[in-house]
């Protein structure tokens, strides 16, 4: 079964797929998050990796284990990803899934904190983290395929179309994450797949379909390129 897999429309391409959220510790004991599985990010890697792809995938802290059959580099934080995507280009196409979360702590605690027994809530104060899909984007070891995801609760084509450009990427997958939809965390998923040709929006269909699909699409895109 691996011959054949191997001999797949991507044999010989390198594709680096993120995936998951990212941590940020707030101290020791404690971070911020997001409610990403990593579900569509693994079985993304998991349909590249079916098609002859040598597929790295870098994640955080997912609640799903990552696929048989790839490299897996894991991290915790926005910056460590940034730091191992970086050492992993370069690549055929990138695939950027990961739930990235915006800030970090930017006054994080060495040790515990604790109450002080004045009743008083200590308050947070946050950095912006690095944009891993836009600096990938423009950066000096760019994929010829750069595809980004959207995670949108209104307007969502609007937004993941001015989000295409500012990042500079090829693609943007983009989804409707409003709670009602039932989508973050879920087992399905629909999206909608902008490039500059335009917006393309696909019937909703459970997250390996979705994978399967886009996994075709990118050996699509790499064969004429
Ligand atoms: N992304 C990234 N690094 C970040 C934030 C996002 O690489 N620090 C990537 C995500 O992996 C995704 C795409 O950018 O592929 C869009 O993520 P999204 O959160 O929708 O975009 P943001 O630019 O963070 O905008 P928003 O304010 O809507 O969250
Ligand atoms: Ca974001």
């Amino acid at each position: 079964i691996d011959a054949a897999l191997a001999d797949g429309p991507l044999k010989g391409r390198h594709v680096l797929v993120t995936s998951g959220p990212t941590h940020e510790p707030i101290d020791p004991v404690r971070y911020i998050a997001n409610r990403s599985s990593g579900a569509q990010g693994t079985a993304i890697a998991a349909a590249l990796r079916d098609l002859g792809a040598q597929v790295t995938f870098v994640t955080g802290p997912a609640t799903v284990p990552p696929p048989a059959g790839v490299q897996v580099v894991r991290v915790e934080t926005a910056r460590e990803m940034l730091a191992a995507v970086e050492a992993a280009l370069p690549a055929d196409a990138a695939v950027m899934t990961a739930a990235v979360a915006d800030w970090r702590v930017a006054n994080q605690n060495g040790q515990k904190m604790k109450k002080d027994g004045s009743g008083k809530a200590p308050a947070l104060e946050f950095a912006e983290n690095p944009d891993i899909l836009a600096s990938v984007s423009k950066g000096p070891t760019r994929p010829r395929l750069v595809i980004g995801f959207a995670a949108e609760t209104e307007q969502v084509v609007d937004h993941a179309t001015a989000k295409r450009v500012r990042k500079g990427c090829d693609w943007i997958v983009a989804n409707d994450v409003s709670p009602a939809t039932g989508i973050m965390g879920g087992t399905e998923n629909a999206v909608v797949l902008i490039s500059a040709a335009g917006a393309e929006a696909w019937p909703r269909m459970a997250k390996d379909q979705v994978a399967k699909k886009l996994a075709d699409r990118i050996a699509l895109a790499l064969q004429n390129s």
